[in-house]
C-alpha cells in the first residue's frame, strides 16, 4: 500500500534556463509563475493562493535581497505571506518542505512554492565565491577550496575505495547531455561524446569541465493544495507521498564518509519510509548532479544501487531514457542548467511533467512514481520528495 498524499500539486512554471541576458531574477521568476497559472485556469491566484515560499541563494548576484516580497510583487501575489528560503543549492527543496508544512499543518488551503537564480551577469570567479559562501569558511574558504575542489575530493575518494573511473565520471555527462537536447528548456542542448567529455579542460581533478553543472539563470515553481481539494484546479493532480530532509557537519572534514552523504540518505529513508515504497518502485528520479560524481553518489544514498556500485550502473546504460530506472530526463543540473535557488522545486517539475504524462520526447513510458534529491553545498542540507500520479 502506497504512501497517502501529503499535499497534491496541481500545477508547475518553469522558465527558459540559460543565458537570460537583460532580465532580472524577478521577471524570470512571473515568467515561471506565469506557466502555472495559465496551465490551471481554474485557480484565481490572487485570491487562492495564502503563501508563498521561495528559495533563492545568493543576494550578491544582483545586490537584491528580501527575495520573498520582491518575487510575490512580481509573480502578481501582492499582498500574500511571502518567506524566501536558503538552504544553499537546496534552497527550493527547503522551499518546498516548507509550502508542504504550511499545507500539512491547516494554516494554508493554496500555496506556492518555487526558487530562483540570476548568475551569468557575474563572472565565473564571481559565481565561485558567491557559491563557496555556503561551505565552511574558516576551515574550506579562507583556504581557497571551491565547489569544483570539494567534490573532486568525493571523486577521488570514491575512485580509490570502489574503482570508479574517469569514464564513469563522463558517461554521467553524455547521458544527461542527451536527455536535455530533448529538452526545449534546457540551457546545453547539445548531445556530446565520451571522447569530448574526457577531453574537456581539467577544472579540479579528476573533474573536466563536462563533469561540471552549468552558469545559469532560471527559475521554477509549483502549486500546492490539500489533497481533498485537488480536483477543484486540474484533473491530473500529481501527489507528494514522501518528504525528507536532513542535515550535516557544515565542513566536509568532519564527516565520517567521503564517499556518501549522510543527510540525503537520512532524507531518502524519511521519505521511503513515508511514501511505504522501497528504491525499486521508483520509475523516474531527478537527482542532484552539480558535479557527475554526485549523481554516482545519489544512486548508492537512494538505495538505486548498492554502495560502491554507482559507476556500474551508469556503465550499464540502466538509468538512461528507456532503461531500467531512467535518471535526471530533465538533462540534470549538468545539461539543463543549475541556477541554484531554482534548482529543487525545477526538478519538481519535471516530476509534474513525467508523472502527468506531458514529458513529450522524454516521457519516460508509464511513470507512475517519481523522486527527486536536491543537495545543498557539499551536503549539509538535503531534501527527497517522492510523487505518485494522482
Ligand atoms: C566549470 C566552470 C568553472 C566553467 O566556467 P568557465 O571556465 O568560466 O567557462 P566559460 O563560462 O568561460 O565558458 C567557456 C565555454 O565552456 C562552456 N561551458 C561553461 N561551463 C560549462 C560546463 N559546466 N559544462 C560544459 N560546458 C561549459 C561554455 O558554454 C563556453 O562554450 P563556448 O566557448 O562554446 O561558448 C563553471 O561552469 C562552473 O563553475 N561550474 C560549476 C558551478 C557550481 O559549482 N555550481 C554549484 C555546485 S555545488
Amino acid at each position: 500500500m502506497k504512501g497517502k498524499p501529503l499535499v497534491s500539486i496541481v500545477s508547475a512554471g518553469l522558465s527558459k534556463f540559460g543565458k537570460l541576458e537583460g532580465f532580472y531574477a524577478r521577471e524570470i521568476f512571473a515568467e515561471a509563475a506565469k506557466e502555472a497559472f495559465d496551465r490551471c485556469p481554474n485557480l484565481n491566484p490572487k485570491r487562492d493562493i495564502q503563501a508563498l515560499f521561495v528559495g533563492h541563494m545568493g543576494e550578491s548576484y544582483e545586490h537584491q535581497g528580501h527575495t520573498g516580497a520582491t518575487m510575490a510583487d512580481w509573480a502578481g501575489l501582492l499582498y500574500v505571506s511571502a518567506t524566501r528560503t536558503e538552504a544553499a543549492c537546496a534552497s527550493s527543496g527547503a522551499a518546498l518542505r516548507a509550502g508542504i508544512y504550511a499545507v500539512l499543518s491547516g494554516l494554508c488551503d493554496v500555496v506556492m512554492v518555487g526558487g530562483v537564480e540570476k548568475m551569468t551577469h557575474r563572472t565565473t570567479p564571481e559565481v565561485t565565491e558567491y557559491l563557496a559562501m555556503a561551505s565552511d569558511y574558516p576551515f574550506e574558504q579562507w583556504h581557497g577550496i571551491t565547489f569544483p575542489g570539494l567534490f573532486a575530493l568525493m571523486a577521488t575518494a570514491h575512485m580509490h575505495k570502489y574503482g570508479t573511473t574517469e569514464q564513469h565520471l563522463a558517461m554521467v555527462s553524455v547521458k544527461n547531455h542527451y536527455h536535455g537536447s530533448l529538452n526545449p528548456k534546457a540551457h546545453m542542448q547539445k548531445e556530446i561524446t565520451l571522447e569530448t567529455a574526457l577531453s574537456s579542460r581539467v577544472i579540479a581533478w579528476p573533474l573536466k569541465l563536462f563533469d561540471c553543472s552549468l552558469i545559469t539563470d532560471g527559475a521554477s515553481c509549483l502549486i500546492l493544495t490539500k489533497p481533498e481539494n485537488a480536483k477543484k484546479y486540474t484533473d491530473m493532480p500529481v501527489h507528494i507521498i514522501g518528504s525528507g530532509q536532513a542535515s550535516d557537519t557544515i565542513g566536509m572534514y568532519e564527516r565520517e564518509s567521503f564517499t556518501s552523504l549522510a543527510a540525503a540518505k537520512l532524507a531518502a529513508r524519511k521519505a521511503y519510509e513515508m511514501a511505504n515504497l522501497k528504491p525499486e518502485d521508483v520509475n523516474v528520479a531527478e537527482v542532484h548532479d552539480c558535479f557527475t560524481i554526485a549523481e554516482i553518489i545519489a544512486y548508492e544514498d537512494l538505495g538505486l544501487c548498492k554502495p560502491g556500485e554507482g559507476g556500474h550502473l551508469i556503465e550499464k546504460d540502466e538509468t538512461k531514457l528507456g532503461r531500467r530506472i531512467p535518471v535526471n530526463t530533465s538533462g540534470g543540473l549538468k545539461s539543463k542548467g543549475h541556477p541554484v535557488g531554482a534548482t529543487g522545486t525545477a526538478q519538481a517539475y519535471e516530476m509534474y511533467l513525467q508523472l502527468t504524462g506531458q514529458a513529450e520526447k522524454r516521457q519516460v513510458k508509464n511513470a507512475e512514481v517519481g523522486l527527486t534529491h536536491n543537495v545543498g553545498g557539499s551536503g549539509a542540507t538535503a531534501t527527497v520528495h517522492i510523487y505518485r500520479r494522482g
